[in-house]
């Protein structure tokens, strides 16, 4: 057993278990913050925050959206809606023309590529926006999922009220520290997903630092994951296959879920690291928008030396891969285009799996 696991151990990969939905949130020990982490992790800090991830959620006082005069307008037929900016506080009008509801706003949700989303409170229960600020449109329309549900007064043409467990889910998905296991508590979170986030709280990993016994098993390494570990970790947010299949969904919506739409791929492998998330994606820097910049990850696989797997090469010969075999589909209401994780010859952009 000893001599199974040592080296393993002598090349710091898995200590613990990798994360998964089930483990995920269940973790104990103190958290102590990204500017910690920084003070020894350069080079995993320093671009960071250019992933939107590290930003998914953001207090109103430094919303960057919402950042100065703002003054975003939107009306149906019905209802008009006004978010304004007053010192530290944003303020939430709708109105039927004869009463008016004012809310401050209190976190926001997302950067607004496919939306952001705000969340206020009234009388001690929280709601979501009934419209979201669109990157696209430099303005207001309707959150993705309200158009399925008319508002019957006021209250519910402000928002829909979001249950314990929901908000729970929510800041869980989008903040660090505010939902461990079951529990749940707004005093004491880091906003955005932090490193903490995926690698577990710090507290003692930093202790046994500087005491100088650095305790190998303290932190969570996530390197030498497998893809099929990687996709339950990061699919533990972005859905793996299995919850994409439990929740019934299909078509296009779908398209929003990487790892389920990855998994579908004929280039996928549960095995291969070439086609984990982090071949393509590495969590501590920004998104990169550049299609060639992911051709080397294909040609990792796709070249005609390869004796093994995917001897089949592109009859084009084009570079910018990803721009032809994994396009840009835009799921209703979103107004965002988001690129298909499922790799493929494309027939339509429409074409969804059965
Ligand atoms: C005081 C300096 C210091 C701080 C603060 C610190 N680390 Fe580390 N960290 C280290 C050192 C040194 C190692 C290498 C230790 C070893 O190889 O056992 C390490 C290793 C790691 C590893 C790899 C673990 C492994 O088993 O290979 C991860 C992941 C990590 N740190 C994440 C973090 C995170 C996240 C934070 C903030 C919560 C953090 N560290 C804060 C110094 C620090
Ligand atoms: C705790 C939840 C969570 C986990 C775990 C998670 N993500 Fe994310 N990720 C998010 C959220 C939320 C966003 C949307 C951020 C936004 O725009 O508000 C996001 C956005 C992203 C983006 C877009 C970044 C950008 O700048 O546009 C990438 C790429 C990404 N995640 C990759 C990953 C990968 C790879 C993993 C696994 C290693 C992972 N994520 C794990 C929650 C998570
Ligand atoms: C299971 C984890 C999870 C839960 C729960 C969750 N989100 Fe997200 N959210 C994500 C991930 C991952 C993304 C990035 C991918 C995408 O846009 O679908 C995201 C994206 C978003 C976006 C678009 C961000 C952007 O920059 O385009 C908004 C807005 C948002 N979420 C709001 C919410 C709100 C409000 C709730 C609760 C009612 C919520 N989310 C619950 C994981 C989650
Ligand atoms: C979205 C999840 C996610 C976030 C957030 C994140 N990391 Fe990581 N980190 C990973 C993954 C996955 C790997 C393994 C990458 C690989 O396969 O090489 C990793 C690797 C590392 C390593 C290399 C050692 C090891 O064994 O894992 C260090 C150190 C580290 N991260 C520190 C940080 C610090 C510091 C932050 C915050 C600035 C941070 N991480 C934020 C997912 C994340
Ligand atoms: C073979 C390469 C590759 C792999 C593997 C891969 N991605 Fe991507 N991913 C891309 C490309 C290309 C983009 C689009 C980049 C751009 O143009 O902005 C992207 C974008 C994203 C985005 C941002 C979506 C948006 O709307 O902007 C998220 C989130 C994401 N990937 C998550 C993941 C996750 C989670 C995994 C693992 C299940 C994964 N990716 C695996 C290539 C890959
Ligand atoms: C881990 C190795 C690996 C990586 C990385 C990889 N592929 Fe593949 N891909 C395969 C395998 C294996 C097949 C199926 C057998 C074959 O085509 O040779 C395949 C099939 C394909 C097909 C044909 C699918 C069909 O519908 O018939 C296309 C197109 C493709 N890959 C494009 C890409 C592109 C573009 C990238 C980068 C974004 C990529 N692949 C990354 C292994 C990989
Ligand atoms: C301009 C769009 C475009 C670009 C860019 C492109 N491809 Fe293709 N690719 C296609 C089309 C179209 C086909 C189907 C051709 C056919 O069946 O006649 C194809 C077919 C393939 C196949 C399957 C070949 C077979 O024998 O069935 C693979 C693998 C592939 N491409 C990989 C790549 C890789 C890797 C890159 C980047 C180095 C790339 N492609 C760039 C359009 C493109």
């Amino acid at each position: 057993m000893l001599l199974c696991c040592w080296p393993a151990f002598a090349q710091g990969t898995m200590m613990m278990p990798a994360p998964t939905k089930s483990n995920y949130w269940s973790v104990s020990g103190r958290f102590v913050g990204a500017k910690q982490c920084a003070l020894c992790h350069a080079a995993e800090s320093r671009n960071f925050h250019h992933n939107s991830m590290s930003r998914a959620l953001e207090p109103m006082e430094t919303c960057a959206i919402l950042r100065g005069n703002v003054h975003y307008a939107w009306k149906d037929a019905r209802y008009s809606y006004l978010i304004t900016r007053v010192g530290d506080k944003v303020l939430y009008r709708v109105t039927d023309g004869k009463e008016t509801q004012e809310v401050p706003l209190r976190y926001a949700f997302g950067q607004g590529k496919a939306g952001q989303t705000y969340l206020f409170e009234v009388d001690g229960e929280f709601y979501e926006s009934r419209v979201s600020y669109y990157e696209k449109l430099k303005g207001l329309d309707l959150t993705v999922g309200a158009a399925n549900r008319q508002p019957t007064d006021l209250r519910t043409a402000a928002g829909r009220r979001i249950d314990r467990d929901e908000t729970r889910d929510c800041f869980g998905c989008h903040t660090t520290g505010a939902r461990t296991g079951a529990a749940f508590q707004l005093s004491n979170f880091q906003a955005g997903i932090q490193c903490e986030s995926c690698h577990g709280p710090g507290g003692a990993h930093v202790d046994s630092i500087r005491n100088g016994r650095p305790a190998p098993d303290s932190i969570r390494s996530l390197k030498g994951m497998d893809p099929e570990e990687t996709s339950e970790m990061c699919g533990v947010c972005h859905r793996t296959w299995e919850v994409v299949m439990m929740a019934g969904l299909s078509g296009i919506n779908t398209v929003r879920f990487p790892p389920y739409r990855l998994s579908i791929s004929k280039c996928y492998s549960l095995q291969d690291r070439r086609i984990a998330c982090t071949a393509c994606h590495n969590p501590h820097e920004g998104l990169d928008g550049d299609d060639t910049h992911y051709d080397v990850k294909c040609t990792a696989c796709h070249n005609p030396a390869n004796t093994s797997i995917a001897k089949r090469t592109c009859p084009t010969g084009k570079p910018g891969c990803t721009s032809c075999h994994m396009p840009r589909v835009e799921p209703p209401e979103s107004h965002h285009a988001f690129p298909d994780h499922w790799i493929r010859v494309v027939k339509s952009k429409d074409e969804n799996p059965g």
